[in-house]
């Protein structure tokens, strides 16, 4: 069996005396597409920042193929974060993409897809530019490089924030309910965006609400419920044979 690309395990997290993630098992294979569903507030977004490295666990550990990432070694089960300099080269292999796109309103989406490799990659500008304009062709916005993003609607915002991610080849791409901040009828082309994506066989981790996609394109969908994954299982199995009483509530109330 290969490795997994993302590894977490007994992850733990605590805002104050909340604990939010109360020991959780996580992992992602290469190719894999995943979704995580759940109630609000169940930690489904916490999770998906301490995978990327945006925040740090108060326990467990997280490995990225095969290497322990986010923290030192740990002793006596605590663990202390890795120094910023070592955390942002690990976060490197790992895309995000936000709910409310994060994309920088001064720069075009050509210069947003193109910053991290200049920046963090420090590709030549010519190849950046390049390869901007081939992924932002991949999402469909062959034509707006040089919108800003307050001229783009929604759904195209979010295509640029996926090229941008895309962009970077990550070895695991997170999404934090992608389509939630959208009006109706701009989730279907972000969503085909990232079944397209997902057949080509990107890592994926999808957090979302919309049930049906996740059906359709998810290898498997862990339900999570106050902090733990209560079930995890391929689509057809979590939806027509739940094994609790909890997540059969949760789908009654979504589908
Ligand atoms: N930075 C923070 N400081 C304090 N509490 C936080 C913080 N981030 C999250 N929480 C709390 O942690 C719990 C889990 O939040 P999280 O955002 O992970 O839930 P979620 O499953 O993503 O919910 P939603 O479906 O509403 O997005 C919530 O009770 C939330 O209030
Ligand atoms: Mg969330």
């Amino acid at each position: 069996m290969q490795l997994p690309v993302i590894s977490a395990r007994g992850i733990i997290k605590r805002y104050g005396h909340d604990e939010v993630l109360r020991g959780v098992d996580y992992d992602i294979h290469q190719g894999q597409v995943k979704a995580i569903i759940g109630p609000s507030g169940s930690g489904k977004s916490t999770l998906l920042r301490l995978l990327a490295l945006l925040e740090h666990a108060d326990g467990g550990s997280i490995h990225l193929d095969g290497d322990l990432v986010g923290a030192r070694a740990h002793q006596n089960g605590s663990s202390r974060p890795a120094p910023e300099r070592i955390l942002s080269r690990q976060r490197r292999p790992v895309g995000m993409v936000f709910q409310k796109f994060n994309l920088f309103p001064h720069l075009t989406a050509l210069e947003n897809v193109m910053l991290a490799q200049v920046v963090v990659t420090k590709r030549h500008k010519k190849e950046a530019e390049e390869r901007a304009m081939e992924t932002l062709a991949r999402v469909g916005l062959q034509n707006h490089g040089s919108h800003y993003p307050s001229e783009l609607s929604g759904g195209q915002q979010q295509r640029v924030a996926i090229a941008r991610a895309v962009v970077q080849q990550p070895r695991a791409l997170l999404f934090d309910e992608p389509t939630s901040a959208l009006d109706p009828e701009l989730v279907s082309e972000v969503l085909r965006v990232m079944e397209s994506l997902a057949a080509e066989g990107m890592t994926m981790v999808i957090v979302t609400h919309e049930i049906a996609f996740a059906r359709k394109v998810a290898d498997e969908i862990a339900f999570f419920d106050a902090g733990l994954i209560l079930e995890q299982s391929a689509p057809l199995s979590l939806f027509e044979n739940p094994q609790h009483e909890r997540t059969r509530q949760f789908l009654t109330h979504v589908s």
